[in-house]
C-alpha cells in the first residue's frame, strides 16, 4: 500500500520526528518510559527561561544530549530516504529532529523546523562553534556571552527559513508521509493538515496512535519505521529487477 501510493505521487514530502532516530539509539520525548520528557520537565531544562535562570543544568542537559548524538549514526531508514530523494521518489524531509541525521545519509532538501544540535552558537554576540565546545565543556563564547545549542527551545519561535520551506512543501506534495512523531507540538504538527487540505494523501508511521491519525489515508502503527522502509524498498527493488 505505501509502496503504491509513491509510485503513484509525483510530489512526496516526509515529515520526520524523534522516532525516526530512536533505531539510531538516540531517546525519542514522548514514548512511555524511555522517552526523555517522560524523565525531565522540559520547560525547566530545554527552554529560555532554563538558559537563563537554569543555566548549570542547562548546560549539562544538552552536554549529555551533545554527547549521546556523537556515539550514534544514521541507520538503514535515513540511507533509505536519501536514496529515494536521488531516484526521484521523495522531493523533501521537513523534520523536527535536530540530530542531522538526514543530511549525514545524504539527504539534500531537508528543513529543520528545530534546529540542530551539530553547533552551537553564543546567545550575545551570535558566534557560531561546533558542538564539541560542549563535549570539553566550554560554554563561554570569546566575547564573554553563554554558547547555546543551536536548536529551537520551548517558548522560541522556529527558523524563519525552515518554517516557510515546510509551509510551501507541505502545500506542494501529493503524499505526505509522517515517520515517527506524535504529532504534539505546534507548529509542527500543522504541516500534515496542510498537505492534507492542499489535496494530499497523509500516510502515519508511528508506533503509538496521534490525533491526526483519523485524516489519515493509511495507518501504519504495528512495524517500526525501519522494518517498514526497508520492507518498501526491498518491494521496489524487486520490481526493477
Ligand atoms: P508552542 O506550543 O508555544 O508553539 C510555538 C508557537 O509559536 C506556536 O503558537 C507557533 O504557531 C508559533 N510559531 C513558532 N514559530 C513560528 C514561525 N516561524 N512562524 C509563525 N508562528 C510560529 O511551542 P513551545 O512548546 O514553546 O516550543 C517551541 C518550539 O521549540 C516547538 O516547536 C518545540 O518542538 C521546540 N522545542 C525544541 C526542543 C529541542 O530540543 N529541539 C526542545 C523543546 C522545544
Ligand atoms: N518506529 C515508529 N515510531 C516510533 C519509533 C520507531 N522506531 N520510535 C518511536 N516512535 C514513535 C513513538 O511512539 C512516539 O509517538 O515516535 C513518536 C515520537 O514522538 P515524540 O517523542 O513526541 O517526538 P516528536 O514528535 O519528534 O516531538 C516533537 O517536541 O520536545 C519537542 O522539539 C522537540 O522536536 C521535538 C518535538
Amino acid at each position: 500500500m505505501l509502496k503504491k501510493c509513491l509510485q503513484e505521487s509525483n510530489y512526496t514530502v516526509v515529515m520526520t520526528g524523534a522516532g525516526m532516530s530512536t533505531e539510531s539509539g538516540l531517546p525519542d520525548f514522548r514514548s512511555a518510559n524511555t522517552g526523555m520528557w517522560t524523565q525531565e520537565d522540559p520547560s525547566q531544562i530545554a527552554s529560555t527561561e532554563a538558559l537563563n535562570k537554569n543555566v548549570e543544568k542547562f548546560f549539562t542537559f544538552y552536554r549529555q544530549r551533545v554527547l549521546g548524538l556523537n556515539e550514534c549514526e544514521p541507520h538503514k531508514g535515513h540511507d533509505i530516504l536519501a536514496r529515494w530523494e536521488k531516484e526521484g521518489l521523495i522531493q523533501s524531509i521537513i523534520t523536527q529532529n535536530i540530530d542531522g541525521f538526514h543530511q549525514e545519509a545524504g539527504s539534500r532538501e531537508v528543513s529543520e523546523l528545530h534546529g540542530t544540535m551539530k553547533q552551537v552558537h553564543c546567545q550575545t554576540c551570535g558566534k557560531i562553534y561546533g558542538n564539541d565546545t560542549y563535549v570539553e565543556e566550554k560554554f563561554q563564547c570569546e566575547c564573554g556571552g553563554k554558547l547555546r545549542p543551536s536548536v529551537v527551545l520551548f517558548g522560541e519561535m522556529l527558523p524563519e527559513d525552515a518554517f516557510m520551506k515546510a509551509q510551501v512543501e507541505s502545500e506542494k506534495a501529493d503524499l505526505f508521509i509522517v515517520l515517527g512523531s506524535s504529532l504534539t507540538v505546534t507548529p509542527a504538527n500543522q504541516f500534515p493538515m496542510i498537505a492534507k487540505q492542499s489535496g494530499a494523501k497523509l500516510v502515519i508511521v508511528n508506533l503509538e496512535p496521534t490525533d491526526f491519525d483519523i485524516y489519515a489515508d493509511l495507518v501504519i502503527q504495528d512495524r517500526k519505521i525501519g522494518e517498514v522502509l526497508e520492507e518498501v524498498n526491498e518491494e521496489l527493488e524487486q520490481e526493477e529487477r
